[in-house]
């Protein structure tokens, strides 16, 4: 295994500058997830990595050592790609040692290797059929033992779990984090999807407009989002959005209602903002004679939509203009087309500057500080 960094790392292709300056540091052993909307450069990151692809500026290092120019075969990386091609006419156990043949290991070692990688992985049984009589999930399965037979210092993982079922993606995500942890190889994990990224990784690259939006670990980010981009992409259903007016010291919401914001969470330069209010940290109020608490901003709406999940109620409200998803686990019994009285603490709210979604100040998380939701 091996450490890996980029540093201020650009590419371009032809006149587009994909990838703008990216710099991360990952340690030996670590589990590292890449996540952001496609086409944001994630695959270009793992190519430049894997050397399947020239770096336009700075450097890659794998170790101390910066690969530039090394050789994409010199690069002890293994990768698995979202369309894994099996050859079809070679059995399974030719498939995983295909690649050590080519380097020119001995059959006996081949061998061995093949049936260690087997083992880890539970397809011993498989070993002698063709991928035609596998399934989705057991092709994946033999996908990642060649790329485990390599034994190399870095796994590239680039969507492998594209192509499977929901449930079966579930699965896998929980065989590889497993399988990272046993072998305690570097792997780099590229996915668009952030429930993906929050269950698997140790720490998670967010990457949006050719920058590291973000990277740290699944729960700093989730607590401690540095922008409303980061604060947006992880956590379902999406955080609410609110965008507010400043005038002097008050702030107006979009229904019109006033209020101010203590001093020490409020930034001078800043003008408008937008406060951001997980679904799950907004309440609806059963009680209308409560009295006024500093810091609860209250307001009565009109419930457009219920989304009864079974162990959670997604309701759909509005605050003046805007849309707001409200995450219930302890009401059922909320009606469509009824006006409902809502409510969320202030403190709960990150706070990000309109103008530019840089993080203002960080609301407090009321449950649990370690825990994760996605
Ligand atoms: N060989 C190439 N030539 C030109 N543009 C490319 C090439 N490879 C990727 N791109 C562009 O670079 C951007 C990032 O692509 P990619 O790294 O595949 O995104 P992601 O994996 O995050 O979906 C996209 O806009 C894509 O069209
Ligand atoms: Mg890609």
């Amino acid at each position: 295994m091996a450490s890996v960094k980029f540093e201020n790392v650009i590419k371009t292709f032809g006149e587009t500058k994909v990838i703008k300056g990216v710099n991360i540091d990952i340690q030996e052993g670590e589990l590292i997830v890449f996540v952001g909307p496609s086409g944001c450069g994630k695959s270009t990151l793992l190519r430049m990595l894997a050397g399947l692809e020239d770096v336009s500026e700075g450097n890659i290092y794998i170790g101390d050592t910066v690969v530039n120019k090394v050789p994409s075969k010199d690069r002890n990386i293994a990768m698995v790609f979202q369309n894994y091609a099996l050859y079809p006419h070679m059995t399974v156990e030719e498939n995983m040692g295909f690649g050590l043949k080519l380097r020119g290991v001995s059959k006996e070692e081949r061998k061995a290797a093949v049936e260690k990688a087997a083992k880890i992985l539970g397809i011993e049984q498989l070993l002698k059929r063709k991928p035609r009589a596998l399934s989705g999930g057991q092709r994946q399965r033999v996908a990642m033992g060649r790329a485990i037979v390599r034994d190399p210092d870095v796994f590239l993982m680039d969507e492998p779990l594209s192509n499977l079922d929901a449930k079966l993606r579930t699965k896998m995500r929980v065989e590889i984090r497993k399988l990272q942890h046993g072998l305690k190889t570097t792997m780099i994990y590229v996915t668009h999807d952030q429930v993906e990224a929050m269950t698997l990784a140790d720490k998670i690259a967010v990457l949006d407009g050719g920058y590291v939006q973000q990277f740290g670990t699944p729960n700093e980010l989730y607590h401690k989002p540095a922008n409303r981009f980061v604060a947006g992409f992880l956590g379902s259903p999406t955080i609410n959005f609110i965008v507010c007016k400043r005038s002097g010291d008050h702030f107006t919401l979009p229904d019109g209602q006033t209020f101010s914001i203590p001093e020490s969470r409020m930034s001078n330069t800043a003008q408008d903002i937008e406060l951001a209010i997980r679904p799950k940290y907004i309440d609806i109020v059963e009680n209308e004679a409560s009295p006024d608490t500093p810091n609860i901003i209250r307001w009565k709406s009109k419930v457009n939509l219920v989304e009864a999940l079974g162990g959670e109620t997604l309701v759909y409200v509005h605050l003046g203009d805007q849309d707001i998803i409200v995450k219930l686990t302890d009401k059922d019994d909320i009606e469509e087309g009824s006006t409902v009285e809502l409510a969320f603490n202030l403190d709960n709210a990150h706070i990000f500057d309109l103008s530019n979604g840089n993080i203002i100040s960080h609301g407090v998380n009321p449950h649990d500080s370690n825990s994760i939701e996605s």
